[in-house]
């Protein structure tokens, strides 16, 4: 039988509670599809941080490391400095495993409630392809005077032709085999040096891919463009930090951030990818059962695809399109459902799931 290595970090706050219900889908995908997985939990995140004072150990990502690809929950608390969990967990682990791209669909499914009006499925299906190692995620800064009327803050940006010509190529191939579209999203009008590399960059690969048109849109217009006119879209290349607000939006004309899903990609072949919900650990709504597992469950689907389990993966987005279709609200009490019973329907249309290709084709 088919087996994977799963490595599984819930984290903190909704994370577990998102993952749990991610894993009660695979189970289901597992007996469903003929296939199992070898699961590692790794426990990283503000608990195993306040007794330890340990973030990410070596230990950890050699554990990591020998996966097949992971799967995260959240990270982050309101007990631990803003950042400190953030950085050296989350954005320690994309660098450490090379994981060059982050990619998040924006796809609203049939029936799904989404805030933005008149907005149909047929007119939201892209694809963000976040650059996931650099910008000003890694451009370093510093203080002077903290704390003081006289505090000066720095906060850099760096952006090499080998990252982003990475993602920009990645871009471009993907668009190949979907609606043959690359927009870059930027912001050229103020950031001139990187938005000048950028921009170099698109164009040459852009010369090997005749087929695939391109454009570009500032991010600020990208945000009115995107509630307004979703189809203008069909693959959107960005940097780390526009990505990363880009896709929160666009998660909004999914349904909510509850229902957005990631993959951290290790294109080469080195290291795992790994899997995650678009968003947090919801300090604000943690162990009441009130978290959308949609995300978790999509990311979970993009997951197996990633493995090579594509009818499964199938199987798992089209059921949680389906169960999303029939909530009255998307998060909270207004689901009328708790994270955990959202899970099992989930993974009970999943156990019945036929051999097509659901929602996924
Ligand atoms: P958040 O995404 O955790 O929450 C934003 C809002 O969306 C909250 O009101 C929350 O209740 C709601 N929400 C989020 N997920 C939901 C779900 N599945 N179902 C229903 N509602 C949901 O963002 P935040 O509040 O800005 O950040 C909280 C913490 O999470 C911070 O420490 C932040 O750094 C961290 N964070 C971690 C990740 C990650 O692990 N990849 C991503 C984003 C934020
Ligand atoms: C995300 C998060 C992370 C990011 C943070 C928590 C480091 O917001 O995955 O979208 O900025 O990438
Ligand atoms: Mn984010």
């Amino acid at each position: 039988m088919r087996s994977h290595r799963l490595g599984v970090i819930p984290g903190d706050g909704i994370g577990p509670e998102v993952t749990e219900a991610a894993l009660s889908i695979l189970d289901a995908a597992q007996g469903r599809f003929g296939f199992t997985t070898e699961r590692t939990e790794v426990p990283l995140g503000a608990d195993t941080y306040l007794s330890t004072g340990e973030l990410l150990t070596a230990d950890a990502v050699t554990q990591l490391r020998g996966q097949d690809a992971i799967l995260f929950g959240a990270i982050g608390s309101p007990k631990v400095t803003p950042g400190v969990l953030e950085r050296g967990i989350i954005l320690a682990l994309r660098a450490e495993l090379r994981q060059a791209i982050n990619l998040r669909p924006v796809r609203l499914y049939p029936g799904v409630p989404t805030p933005i009006a008149g907005l149909t499925p047929q007119r939201c299906d892209l694809v963000v392809v976040r650059e996931n190692s650099e910008g000003s995620y890694v451009g370093g800064g510093s203080t002077v005077h903290r704390g003081t009327p006289a505090a000066v803050a720095t906060q850099g940006s760096v952006n090499t032709w080998y990252a982003v010509h990475r993602a920009v190529d990645f871009a471009f191939r993907l668009a190949a085999q979907r609606r043959g579209r690359v927009t870059l999203c930027h912001k050229t009008n103020v950031l001139v040096d990187a938005g000048a590399l950028w921009l170099a960059v698109v164009d040459e690969v852009a010369a090997r891919f005749p087929d695939v048109e391109h454009d570009y849109v500032h991010v600020d217009a990208m945000c009115m463009h995107l509630p307004v006119a979703p189809e203008r879209f069909d693959v959107v290349v960005t940097d780390n930090l526009f990505g990363d607000i880009i896709t929160d939006l666009g998660a909004v004309l999914q349904g909510g951030l509850g229902v957005a899903a990631s993959g951290n990609l290790n294109i080469e072949g080195s290291a795992p990818s790994m899997f995650e919900p678009v968003h947090g650990s919801a300090p604000d709504i943690q162990g009441q059962g009130l978290a959308n597992p949609a995300g978790a469950a999509l990311s979970l689907a993009l997951c197996l695809a990633s493995l090579g389990e594509g009818q499964a993966a199938a199987a798992v987005e089209s059921a949680t399109a389906e169960v999303l279709s029939g909530l009255p609200a998307l998060s909270g009490a207004g689901m009328g459902a708790s994270t955990a019973e959202l899970g099992e329907r989930i993974a009970a249309l999943v156990t019945e799931a036929g051999d097509g290709d659901g929602a996924a084709g």
